[in-house]
């Protein structure tokens, strides 16, 4: 008799379907789990809560003129347009202050170093512009800011000499909250056939507005309806997904690929050792590979907006136990007090009082 009998009608878009059988326990002790038989779902279902929302509802900052997502206009000959020359940043806010500021800036900086673009302002003045930008944004809740610095207008050309100017800009947008089953189900990923960019011919560690690798990856997740695509790298490692950090447990150690093995070093990554060590929690980088997931108990990603993602399935494959593991929720858990505290202490934005203070 299939493991699976009667499955749940689908939830959310990625998410396992659950069996529903008195032979639930039984199955599980199979071991490894495969997906191929679990029902299509019917309808793509949400990633996020608001699933109306206009992505114009946003407040831009364009070099400094701040204006409505609906009126805020570049240049076609901006070569952030032209080229995807540029870079950029995600970061998001607890209780309105924005969290990471500093290593998120740090990496802003490195990523346009590497491209040779000069930031334009310092990071005081790139505070005020997130301060000005984000004021007015969902004052009751959180808010999503993405900071981007491209070469500026010119020429169609290559020659970054007929762009004497960068072109700096911030959106603020209410964060999107994740669809509540995403965490208490945990998701599925693919594993998608493009290749994770070689570090040898656009290195993945600059976090460039040029992102085609990553949108073909997520486009396979798309088409799978999956919340997320495992892209490998050129030695056929385990690297990264398109827009977040993969990390698995192992007999309650957390393990996530190296950074030689060509991957964003996220902000939440990095934060993720903290937590770890917060908690005595070993998580330490290791090479990876496809097969390693047969053998894992657990399986998550990481990133800024979304936090730690419980996923509990790789294309027909079921993760462990198929269910959010308890390393990775205790981590989610402990994540979140610690952001709380940490983005009120490393807050940039100015203090109360202050005419630019926010919430
Ligand atoms: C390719 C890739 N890897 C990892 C991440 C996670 O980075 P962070 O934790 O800094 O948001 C992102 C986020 O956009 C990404 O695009």
């Amino acid at each position: 008799m299939s493991c699976y009998g009667t499955l749940s009608p689908p939830e959310f878009a990625g998410a396992p379907q659950r069996r529903t059988t008195a032979h639930h326990d039984t199955c599980l002790a199979d071991t490894r789990l495969t997906w191929h038989n679990r029902a299509r779902p019917t309808r793509r279902t949400p990633r996020f809560q608001d699933t109306t929302r206009n992505p114009m509802d946003a407040t831009v900052n364009i070099n400094g003129v701040v204006s409505r997502g609906e009126h805020a206009v570049i240049s076609v000959f901006d070569h952030g347009f032209l080229y995807g020359d540029g870079v950029y940043e995600t970061l998001r806010t607890y209780d309105r202050h924005p969290f990471l500021f500093e290593p998120h800036l740090d990496r802003l900086r490195a990523s346009a170093r590497r491209l040779a673009i000069a930031v334009p302002v310092t990071d005081q003045e790139l505070a005020d512009r997130v301060q000005d930008t984000m004021r007015t944004v969902n004052p009751e809740g959180e808010v999503t800011l993405r900071i981007l610095i491209t070469r500026g207008i010119g020429d169609l050309s290559y020659d970054p000499a007929v762009c004497p100017d960068p072109t700096l800009v911030v959106i603020a947008r209410p964060l999107p909250e994740l669809a509540e089953p995403v965490t208490r189900e945990g998701v599925r990923l693919v594993q998608a056939q493009v290749v994770r960019n070689s570090p040898e011919s656009v290195d993945p560690s600059i976090k460039s507005n040029n992102l085609l690798n990553n949108v073909l990856a997520m486009q396979e997740a798309v088409r799978e309806d999956a919340f997320e695509a495992i892209l490998l790298n050129h030695r056929g490692e385990l690297a990264e997904c398109s827009q977040s950090n993969l990390f698995v447990v192992r007999d309650g150690e957390v393990l996530t690929p190296p950074r030689d093995a060509g991957l964003l070093r996220g902000v939440t990554r990095e934060f993720l050792f903290e937590v770890g060590a917060d908690l005595g929690v070993t998580i330490r980088e290791a090479v990876l590979r496809p097969s390693d997931l047969d053998t894992v108990d657990e399986l998550f990603v990481t990133s800024t907006n979304r936090e730690i993602v419980p996923a509990v399935a790789v294309g027909d494959q079921i993760i462990g136990s198929g269910r959010p593991g308890p390393v990775t929720l205790r981590l989610l858990a402990r994540f979140r007090e610690l952001a709380v505290a940490h983005a009120h202490e490393s807050s940039p934005l100015a203090k109360s009082g202050s005419p630019s203070a926010v919430g």
